[in-house]
């Protein structure tokens, strides 16, 4: 055989030989898109092709349940995004790929941060590959109407609600937020945290400690979070979160609270942070660091094989990528190795204030949005909780009574 024939059809065997990778998520608003064009590029680069099965509602309780339909069905994706429990949950299933090849390449043992981790890796090794770390308990601050109502930035919930009191009687959105469970029940655990501290909140909310949940601070917590029901009149029946920061973007919000995906939603829409929007802690945070992570997991089926899930996994894992498509996606990285140079201020607070809570035993899953329990007490927590904010005749006993309940069944 002719030489160069040998060389073509050796080089042509080297590149990638994938079809297209079909990647399950919830990424969907303007900033996770544009993250999502810096992934699809980078993996294009190494001729791996991506279909993208986009299920929309941010939080991904709808893209968990999908999921799940579409495995029943032997229908799975060839990669899907996922948080917290359930990759133990999946790997358990035992149709998820391992990544250990990547795992030792990249040398992940030594330059993850130990609780990305303890997150990814099974007794299988390495079942997910880790690619964001978002702070959750940051509130965002439109500064021009922090001005225009000659206000300071709240650093205690009473100086929150007497800044959302002025906000409102100058006919704006006090709190942009999204009428979706798992918005208000993030918010609720931001005012857990604030009335009983780091302590407190992860044994209620994180270990759901019975002897935690009906108590005075949960009850404090549920009054704050009724008070700002009544002051945040329904801006739109499931208004997703990025049409809250859409609102905080033009000028028509004074605050949103919620992790620091806003960021990438706020960057992508050419909104100056910190000068136009700051970021701030949640009040009364106690220098809590409340942080979730989206990782990948690799579906093992006929058409996507072990061999397939490492290349993809590989491309993945590179450093220079992690690191642009978190400083896109307004996240940290997960790695300890990563230089931030080029990132936004707000992430660079966040990745000192990770270190330090990290330091000082404050940096905690958040229960709401998937790090903490398993998905089915997770979501009917988040369901009570959302009932209670929506329904004025829910009272504390009720919502407390059936929080209980659901502890009593995990
Ligand atoms: C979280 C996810 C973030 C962001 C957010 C809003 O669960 O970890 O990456 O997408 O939902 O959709």
């Amino acid at each position: 055989m002719r030489e160069t024939t040998l060389a073509f059809i050796l080089a042509s065997l080297s590149t990638s030989c994938l079809a297209d990778v079909e990647f399950l998520h919830w990424w969907t608003s303007k900033g996770e898109s544009k993250a999502l064009n810096v992934l699809e590029q980078h993996l294009l680069e190494h001729n791996i092709p991506l279909t993208h099965s986009p299920i929309l509602g941010g939080g991904g309780d709808s893209a968990m349940t999908v999921l799940q339909a579409r495995a029943l069905a032997g229908n799975t994706p060839d990669i899907a995004q996922i948080e917290g429990p359930s990759i133990k949950a999946w790997d358990d299933v035992g149709i998820v790929h391992t990544i250990n090849q990547t795992a030792l390449e990249q040398n992940w043992d030594q330059n993850l941060y130990p609780l990305t981790i303890d997150i990814n890796k099974t007794d299988n090794g390495y079942v997910a590959l880790p690619i964001t770390l978002h702070r959750l308990n940051w509130m965002w601050v439109n500064h021009s109407l922090l001005e225009k109502l000659e206000l300071s930035v709240p650093k205690t919930w009473p100086e929150m609600f007497q800044a959302m009191e002025k906000a409102k009687q100058a006919d704006l959105i006090p709190l942009a937020i999204g009428e979706q469970a798992w918005q208000v029940a993030l918010l609720f655990e931001s005012l857990v945290i604030a009335n009983g501290g780091v302590d407190f909140y992860y044994k209620a909310l994180v270990e759901l400690q019975r002897d935690h949940i009906d108590t005075e601070q949960m009850r404090l917590a549920l009054r704050q979070l009724r008070q700002i029901s009544n002051l945040v009149a329904t801006q739109h029946p499931n208004q997703n979160w990025d049409t809250a920061t859409q609102a905080l973007a033009e000028n028509k919000a004074l605050f949103q609270l919620g992790g620091d995906w806003i960021l990438g939603d706020l960057l992508a829409s050419d909104v100056k942070v910190p000068e136009q929007i700051g970021c701030y802690s949640a009040p009364q945070s106690h220098n809590a660091f409340l942080y979730n992570m989206d990782s990948f997991i690799f579906m093992a089926a006929s058409d996507f094989t072990q061999q397939q899930a490492t290349e993809v996994a590989n491309a993945l894992a590179d450093k220079t990528f992690q690191a642009k498509f978190n400083q896109t996606k307004g996240s940290i990285p997960v790695r300890t190795d990563i230089d931030l140079t080029g990132f936004n201020p707000c992430q660079i607070q966040s990745h000192d204030d990770f270190i330090q809570a990290t330091k000082n035993g404050l940096a905690v899953p958040s229960m709401t949005d998937s790090m903490a329990v398993n998905p089915v007490a997770q979501q009917a927590i988040n369901s009570e909780i959302f009932r209670y904010y929506r329904s004025p005749e829910v009272t504390e006993d009720e919502v407390l009574k059936r929080i209980i309940s659901i502890a009593k069944s995990t």
